[in-house]
């Protein structure tokens, strides 16, 4: 198969080439990426020089580009997005772009192409805040950030695009997710950098809040399940199982660096925080899929993976980022 891997700059679709180039020996992979501020082609530094591996800088806004990529693959995986809540409070004119039209056109380039495999990679946000159970895939959208608003109007237009003229793809809903290549401007990596530097760590509201932590080769490992074997036109779950208050993870992550909760700065809460996110993954463990990593280990050896790749996230740290933090937690 010749996959058009859109996003593939980024965290989870870095991680997910990766992934393809190495369990399918006989897949093609086309990166296609407009390198935003979250896209690094460090993350694809050790595939550069596979045959089976091409990249392509574009935006899945931009029709002609799109076309002429599509054109020369099977298959579509899009994990292109704005995809950093706090951001999208900011400013979310970028998110209307990428996640919901951005979504609109590939959807418009796959349908005339007759392109057979879609996924859309999508989030567990788009069903919102649950105080109790976990959501199975038929509950009703209720998003509260606007992230999550344009990742839910992404995902209505693909199912209009199926009732309208039968043009089905496959949608996954991924939980939070963290390990390698992980933009430090989420919490888990966010939390270690910090305190590699010694600095606090800026936990939001009572740090109760509660997300379910998927390690990314587990979720990359479900996406290529759905590719494979998903029926058409349907979404699946995919959830760590593996759900902490915002303080456990915390203090789970203050443990392995060896720091105290001196080091927890109490800051105020993110505008429309999310309680708890919580899905149900039966339909996709149907498909044979299942997370494998322990949340203890997954977050020892994402430390490691930091600690060891500071020439990494310290490149990161020192650019435009500085000014993005700065007005991020200046007034928390
Ligand atoms: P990321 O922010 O690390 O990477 C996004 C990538 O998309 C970057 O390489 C960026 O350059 C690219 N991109 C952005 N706008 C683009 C455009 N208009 N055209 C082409 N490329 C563009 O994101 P991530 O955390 O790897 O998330 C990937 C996908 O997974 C997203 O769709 C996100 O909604 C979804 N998701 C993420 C998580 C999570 O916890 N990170 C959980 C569930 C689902
Ligand atoms: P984040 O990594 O931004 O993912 P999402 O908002 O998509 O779930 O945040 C995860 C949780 O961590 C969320 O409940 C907000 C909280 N958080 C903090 O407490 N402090 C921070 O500095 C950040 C970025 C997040």
């Amino acid at each position: 198969m010749r996959i058009m891997v859109t996003g593939g700059a980024g965290f989870i679709g870095s991680n997910y080439v990766r992934y393809v180039l190495g369990a399918h020996s006989e897949d093609e992979v086309v990166c296609f990426d407009k390198l935003t501020y979250a896209g690094n082609l460090e993350n694809l530094k050790d595939v550069e020089g596979d045959p089976r591996y091409s990249f392509v800088q574009g935006d899945i806004c931009d029709e002609a580009a799109v076309a002429e990529v599509m054109a020369r693959v099977d298959a579509v995986v899009n994990f292109a997005a704005e995809t950093h809540v706090d951001r999208s409070i900011q400013s979310a004119g970028e998110f209307v772009d990428t996640d919901i039209k951005g979504l609109y056109v590939l959807l418009e380039a796959a349908r005339a192409r007759g392109i057979a495999r879609f996924v859309h990679i999508s989030t567990d946000e788009v069903y919102g805040s649950i105080a109790e159970g976990s959501f199975t895939e038929d509950a009703p959208f209720a998003p509260s950030s606007p992230y999550a608003a344009s990742k839910a109007g992404g995902e209505l237009m693909a199912q209009a695009y199926a009732r309208t003229f039968g043009y089905q793809i496959l949608v996954t809903r991924g939980s939070n997710t963290y390990g390698p290549y992980q933009y430090p401007e989420k919490v888990v990596p966010l939390f270690i950098t910090n305190l590699l530097d010694n600095l606090k760590v800026p936990l939001y509201g009572d740090g109760l809040n509660v997300r379910d932590w998927l390690y990314v080769t587990d979720h990359c490992a479900g996406i290529d399940v759905v590719l494979q074997k998903g029926v058409l036109g349907e979404a699946y779950n995919l959830g760590g199982d593996k759900e902490r208050t915002n303080l456990e993870l915390t203090h789970t992550l203050l443990a392995l660096l060896g720091k105290g909760e001196e080091m927890i700065k109490h800051v105020a809460d993110r505008p429309g925080h999310d309680r708890r996110y919580s899905i149900a993954t039966a339909k996709a463990r149907a498909l044979g899929w299942a997370p494998q990593m322990g949340f203890d280990e997954g977050m020892t050896r994402t430390v490691a993976w930091y600690r060891e790749h500071e020439d990494w996230w310290r490149k990161i740290k020192d650019g435009s980022y500085k000014e993005y933090y700065r007005k991020m937690y200046a007034n928390r």
